[in-house]
């Protein structure tokens, strides 16, 4: 961090912490009104006394005095593949998950047309009452297929698929233990469950084996989170050891595949077939349809018991509309197409294994990415990741900064997301104009 950065982020942190010490003054003061006396302290009733929308504030106070542009809920004009149109201007894109290029492809678009045409445009009930459509059992089917399990259930949302199958499976006598570096999703669906929550070092097998060996005879059931490949860092776990670990501790192991699914193996079939690990060995198998699978929803793959009892009892399922057929049919035609050209998956591999070394001669800081799919360029502070997404952006090129509290601070990032549509050229263009513009002078805070 430079020495103006610093300043200002120490200038919005006192500031922040004097409007922190003002409110809990006044809400001690004899004179607030107090909950529990009929009246509720001023504050408790503004939304823009909430914490969030007072670190909301900082954030944006801080990127205006840096003169930078907010850079969220950019509004893309068409689909985003490698390349975009942004408010009228082209891109390269570095920012979308559409990683084999399924979103916008024209056979995908057409299969969403027939089924809305076919079906309406909402199913308008949770299906197990009355919105079930042969497309949901035909998606269903196929991801049952391709990850060779008896069967899957598709939710509406990925996000939504992890809070209601860790929420419903799991309870109180029970123990979730998962990477530090778990998505939000089974943060949220461990909480909702009451079991007992314990987040083990990113990646290493051993500290699991741990905890499981010291904690794993106070517990019903036990169930291991992981991802296939994550996404802030585009590094993966050696599934085998933790299929052992599992194996040996009596415990339900699941693998989330939001990131890896399309991406991983010869074949896109994801973290499995990348390691030859037999389908059966894990024992929850989830994704989403929002990245490879150019949709919107999420799923869990695995035997008939699991996948019956979310299909009739899992909240977000049974309380939740079904999928529109619109949404389902591109899922299902993705996958099809995903499987008849594997070059795709191939070509993926290929251009993000690119993007890895070429950043790394330039000598930029990928921390462990493996080159698949995510490569992050690792900066240090969250003033410089802003400040080159923005200059980045000026010259045509999109790409998300990671800040803080999402990441430590000393590993804010630039992530780019790499799609099979990319070409080398792209990716060298990008780089030189990373690497030059890490070169120039930082400039110095305005306002
Ligand atoms: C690992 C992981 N799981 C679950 C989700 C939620 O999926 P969705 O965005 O499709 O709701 C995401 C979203 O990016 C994710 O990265």
């Amino acid at each position: 961090m430079t020495q103006d950065n610093r300043h200002l982020k120490q200038q919005l942190l006192d500031e922040a912490r004097g409007r922190r010490r003002t409110r809990a003054r006044q809400a001690a003061s004899p004179d607030a009104p107090q909950a529990g006396g009929g009246a509720v302290a001023e504050h408790l009733t503004r939304f823009d006394s909430h914490p969030g929308y007072q670190q909301l504030s900082l954030m944006r106070e801080g990127a205006r005095r840096l003169g930078l542009s907010d850079p969220f809920f950019k509004r893309h004009d068409g689909n985003a593949g490698a390349t975009t149109v942004i408010e009228g201007r082209d891109y390269l894109n570095f920012a979308s998950y559409n990683y084999l290029g399924f979103s916008g492809d024209p056979r995908v678009n057409q299969a969403a047309r027939e089924a809305l045409e076919r079906y309406g445009s909402s199913v308008s009930a949770s299906r197990i009452v009355s919105g079930e459509r042969p497309i949901h059992a035909e998606l269903e089917g196929a991801i049952a297929e391709a990850y060779g399990v008896d069967d899957a259930v598709a939710f509406v949302s990925g996000h939504a698929t992890n809070v209601s199958t860790l929420g419903y499976l799991l309870g109180p006598r029970d123990l979730i233990l998962h990477d530090e570096y778990v998505h939000n999703s089974a943060l949220v669906g461990a909480q909702l469950s009451g079991a007992r929550r314990m987040a083990f070092a990113h990646n290493d097998p051993a500290a699991l084996d741990d905890l499981l060996r010291r904690h794993r005879p106070q517990f019903e059931r036990v169930l291991i989170v992981i991802e296939g490949l994550y996404s802030m860092d585009g590094d993966l776990p050696e599934l085998p050891r933790f299929v052992e670990i599992k194996r040996r501790h009596q415990a339900w192991l699941m693998v989330d595949e939001a990131h890896s699914f399309g991406v991983l193996g010869e074949h896109g079939l994801g973290l499995g077939e990348h390691y030859g690990v037999p389908s059966h060995d894990v024992d929850i198998w989830m994704g989403t349809l929002s990245k490879t699978l150019a949709g919107c929803g999420g799923y869990i793959a695995g035997c008939q018991p699991l996948v019956d009892t979310l299909r009739y009892l899992a909240p977000g399922f049974l309380y939740s509309v079904g999928m529109p057929a619109q949404v389902a049919a591109p899922s299902l035609k993705a996958l099809q197409l995903m499987r008849q050209e594997p070059q795709r998956a191939r070509r993926l591999r290929e251009i993000s294994r690119y993007f890895l070394d070429q950043a790394r001669r330039r000598g930029l800081d990928t921390g462990h990415s493996i080159g698949a799919a995510v490569v992050p360029v690792i900066l240090g502070s969250s003033p410089r990741a802003a400040g080159l997404s923005h200059a980045l952006f000026e010259r045509g090129i999109n790409v998300q900064p990671i800040l803080h509290p999402a990441v430590p601070e000393k590993s804010a990032r630039l992530r780019f997301f790499l799609s099979c549509d990319h070409s080398e050229a792209q990716v060298d263009h990008t780089l030189d104009a990373l690497v030059a513009l890490m070169a120039e002078p930082v400039e110095a805070p305005r306002g």
